[in-house]
């Protein structure tokens, strides 16, 4: 911290000035967070920017407008609910929070079980497909779950059902699948997922729930396949996540969690306080947070409605078959997303010999588009996958200037030398210990060359 203040428009501009060197968000083709709101929506976002969420007796409207959207969620999802019943669920930062607190609730239900029929109950598993997100790893290691992945394999990069239900033991808390794969966009086949298990459930007397993440999916699935099976009308499915920031279109900072009923959400993990006036019943992790993103979540579902988040999905499945199609003419690229599902492309060279998908990341960079690259997860590691996720505000002009875009790029990858070591001149065991002592003294000489710039320093702002 600075031992001095400085004048505001100084500090405005420091920081202004510094954060033009960040990517443009709307070209951040990366994430599936929401960049883009109308401007009355961002208004009401800037109006409720000082209203901690948690003093739900002060802001009892906005608490009002969150029970709205988990019940219009939870109908979205077909929860099984009476005429006057009220939904099960929660607001949360987003679908981190929100898996967090259903694997939470499934663990405990799994305890109590365990402890009533007198059975041992310290090693709890979960099921997933190698292919979830770090969330789910996270889930295990705080939680003390152990996380139990069905591999992928060369052109299937989602949770084969089969091989996880044949995982599934006396222990297991849930099997969690996955309504759009982070890598590919892909469903999981979750009716097929609840028809083994209810199978597999029948015979051993075990009653292993399904969580779905639906973290991208939920609000797609609903207005574009409303025929496919994977919410609750599949009876072992027992709770849902979505990130109301992704296609739920709000700013970063909102996910839902929504349980099939009230028996599902042990009571023992609500908390009940009393705080600032009133009991106020609590499942979250955190305690504090802003109540923009439940208002700007609650004006979306009601500014679109069903009709407008249907247009808004299919048109962001045009574009994404737009881009596919432009990708293929190139004939330089393998489609390894599926044209059913979370609307993004992701693509791998057909030819890696001479570059990967990595320089090809790097060289859009110049353009300012932002593509990430990366490796499948085990044991497919050895494909390398281009992503581009098509969001509301990627309009069809956009899509087809990246194809142009891509196509400079491969022109100007064909005229360069190749990066890529030939096969014969791969490094040894011997030269690779050599190369990492090179690294090391990089870091070393970078380290002293920090150090005597940080000591130059007079202030905190220069
Ligand atoms: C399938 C899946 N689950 C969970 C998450 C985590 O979501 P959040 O960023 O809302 O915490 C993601 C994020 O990309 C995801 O794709």
């Amino acid at each position: 911290m600075p031992e001095n203040s400085i004048p505001k428009e100084a500090a405005y501009q420091i920081i202004n000035d510094e954060l033009m060197l960040d990517g443009n968000p709307r070209l951040n083709l990366a994430s599936f967070v929401t960049t883009w709101m109308e401007p009355e929506c961002d208004k009401l976002i800037m109006a409720a920017i000082n209203k901690n969420y948690v003093d739900m007796d002060e802001y009892p409207v906005t608490t009002e407008l969150q029970n709205r959207c988990v019940n219009m969620i939870a109908h979205l999802f077909n929860a099984p609910l009476g005429e006057s019943e009220t939904a099960v669920g929660v607001g949360t930062v987003g679908s981190s929070e929100a898996i967090m607190l259903a694997g939470l609730a499934f663990k405990r239900r799994w305890q109590n079980k365990r402890k009533a029929e007198g059975k041992p109950f310290d090693k709890p598993n979960i099921v997933t497909g190698a292919n979830v997100q770090v969330c789910w790893e996270k889930f295990a290691r705080y939680f003390e779950v152990e996380l139990r992945e069905v591999k992928l394999r060369d052109g299937y990069y989602v949770m084969d059902p089969e091989q996880a239900v044949e995982m599934v033991d006396e222990n297991t808390i849930c099997v969690a699948a996955i309504l759009g794969s982070t890598l590919n966009g892909e469903f999981e086949d979750v009716k097929l997922l609840n028809d083994l298990l209810d199978a597999k459930n029948a015979q051993t007397g075990w009653e292993t729930p399904i969580h779905v993440d639906a973290a991208s999916g939920g609000f797609i699935a609903p207005f574009l396949y409303p025929e496919l099976e994977w919410d609750f009308r599949l009876p072992w499915v027992k709770s849902i996540n979505v990130s109301g920031h992704k296609y739920g279109l709000v700013y970063a900072g909102i996910g839902w969690c929504i349980w099939r009923n009230k028996e599902d959400l042990p009571d023992e993990l609500i908390f009940h306080i009393n705080y600032l006036g009133a009991d106020q019943p609590t499942f979250t992790l955190n305690f504090s947070k802003g109540s923009s993103q439940v208002i700007a979540q609650y004006y979306q579902l009601i500014r679109h409605g069903f009709e407008g988040y249907r247009n808004i999905m299919e048109n962001c499945h045009e574009n994404a078959m737009v881009l596919k199609e432009g990708l293929e003419r190139t004939g330089r690229f393998d489609l390894v997303s599926k044209d059913h599902g979370v609307p993004l492309v992701a693509f791998s060279l057909k030819d890696r010999s001479r570059h990967d998908e990595f320089e090809i990341s790097d060289m859009l960079r110049r353009f300012g588009w932002i593509v990430p690259a990366y490796t499948m997860p085990p044991d497919a590691e050895h494909v390398t996958v281009l992503r581009v996720v098509i969001r509301e505000e990627f309009s069809r002009t956009l899509a087809e200037r990246l194809v142009l875009d891509i196509e400079k790029v491969m022109y100007q990858l064909d005229a360069l030398p190749s990066k890529l070591p030939p096969p014969s001149l791969l490094p040894t065991t011997a030269m690779l210990a050599r190369k990492k002592s090179e690294l090391e003294t990089q870091r070393s000489v970078t380290e002293a060359w920090k150090k005597f710039v940080l000591a130059k320093k007079t202030n905190g702002v220069c």
